[in-house]
């Protein structure tokens, strides 16, 4: 499925599982460490263009390396600005950027003037390139619960319109759902939508668990669902999408190639599925480049990609565009 490569580059695309600091690269985070005077480790890099990290424990310790550089809400605009240029640049209308207020906090940046840089990001990039950005407000499981239940509270305090959602990355292993509960029925009551990492680093047990929490409509990955049928099932039967990032599921080792990979299966018994890039430059990818290797890999034709961005325009937690969407698909 190579011959139609120049259509699918064409194909608007919708990306709903990006997380904002991961989308930094290394020249950017030079850059930011420059602006801000602030040192950065050895061994952060493996090369000029590339972050270095061993598994995936050693991922999120780059990543928090790596992010603490992003200081400012002048930082935040430029991470998020030059980021939705780089999608408008791949056919991307829709994007919601995963944002996390404990990385701001972290470097002292209160939480008005964080999501502030990131709207002015979002507003910059839609003036220029017309692309829609949304924000989605995220805890960390391994900060620990404490931390997750104020994340949900000062997110629903900032009632921020381009606050959609609410989502929970992180170590998924060594950190259940079910004691993240309380964190869920908070942003879920003040009605939020919400997202939890699931079926990436655990099992299906994990996704059923992340299911059962208040308000949960999406999973981010959840592919590991394919491990238990009756998963499966119930996830084509209740419509909940699958938000899939195949090629960091590869880097990460979750799934040892593209062909190994669950996408085709999940699509076949039904379940709703979008394409994300999650940590774009840590594991070489764009969101162009994951509908390119769908097509090229993982069996999806034209209709079926644009069928991923109909779904992802769907389940987008936004609410009260100024456009319609799902205008750009056309008859597609
Ligand atoms: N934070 C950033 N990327 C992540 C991933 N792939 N899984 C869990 N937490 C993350
Ligand atoms: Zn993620």
């Amino acid at each position: 499925m190579t011959d139609h490569a120049a259509e699918v580059d064409a194909l608007p695309k919708a990306e709903l599982h990006v997380h904002l600091e991961g989308t930094a690269t290394p020249e950017l985070v030079r850059r930011l460490a420059r602006r801000n005077g602030v040192a950065l480790p050895d061994g952060l890099f493996a090369d000029e263009h590339t972050f270095a990290w061993t598994d995936f424990l050693d991922f999120l310790r780059a990543y928090d390396v790596a992010a603490s550089t992003i200081r400012t809400a002048l930082d935040y605009r430029d991470v998020t600005y030059e980021y939705l240029t780089a999608c408008a640049a791949e056919g991307a209308v829709y994007v919601e950027l995963i944002a996390s207020l404990d990385h701001g906090a972290l470097v002292g940046l209160g939480d008005a003037e964080h999501i502030a840089g990131i709207a002015q990001g979002i507003d910059d990039a839609h003036a220029d390139h017309g692309i829609v950005g949304r924000i989605i407000s995220s805890c960390v499981r391994n900060f620990g619960v404490p931390a997750a239940e104020d994340v949900a509270r000062r997110t629903v305090a900032l009632d921020h319109p381009y606050v959609v959602g609410f989502n929970m990355a992180g170590d998924e292993a060594g950190f259940p759902a079910p004691d993240f509960a309380r964190a869920f029925a908070i942003v879920a009551e003040a009605g939020l939508g919400c997202s939890v990492h699931a079926g990436e680093h655990a099992g299906p047990e994990s996704v059923r668990a992340a299911l059962a929490l208040p308000g949960v409509r999406r999973i981010s990955h959840g592919v590991r669902a394919i491990e238990d049928p009756a998963l499966v099932e119930e996830l084509a039967r209740r419509a909940i999408v699958l938000e899939v990032c195949p090629t960091s599921n590869v880097v990460l080792g979750v799934y040892s190639s593209y062909e190994a990979h669950p996408l085709p299966a999940l699509r076949a018994a039904g379940v709703l599925v979008t394409l994300g890039s999650d940590d774009p430059p840590y594991f070489g990818t764009t969101i162009g480049r994951e509908y390119r290797l769908a097509h090229e890999r993982l069996g999806c034709d034209l209709a079926a990609l644009a069928a991923i961005t109909r779904t992802a325009l769907d389940a987008g937690f936004a609410r009260h565009l100024a456009v319609n969407l799902t205008d750009h698909l056309g008859d597609r």
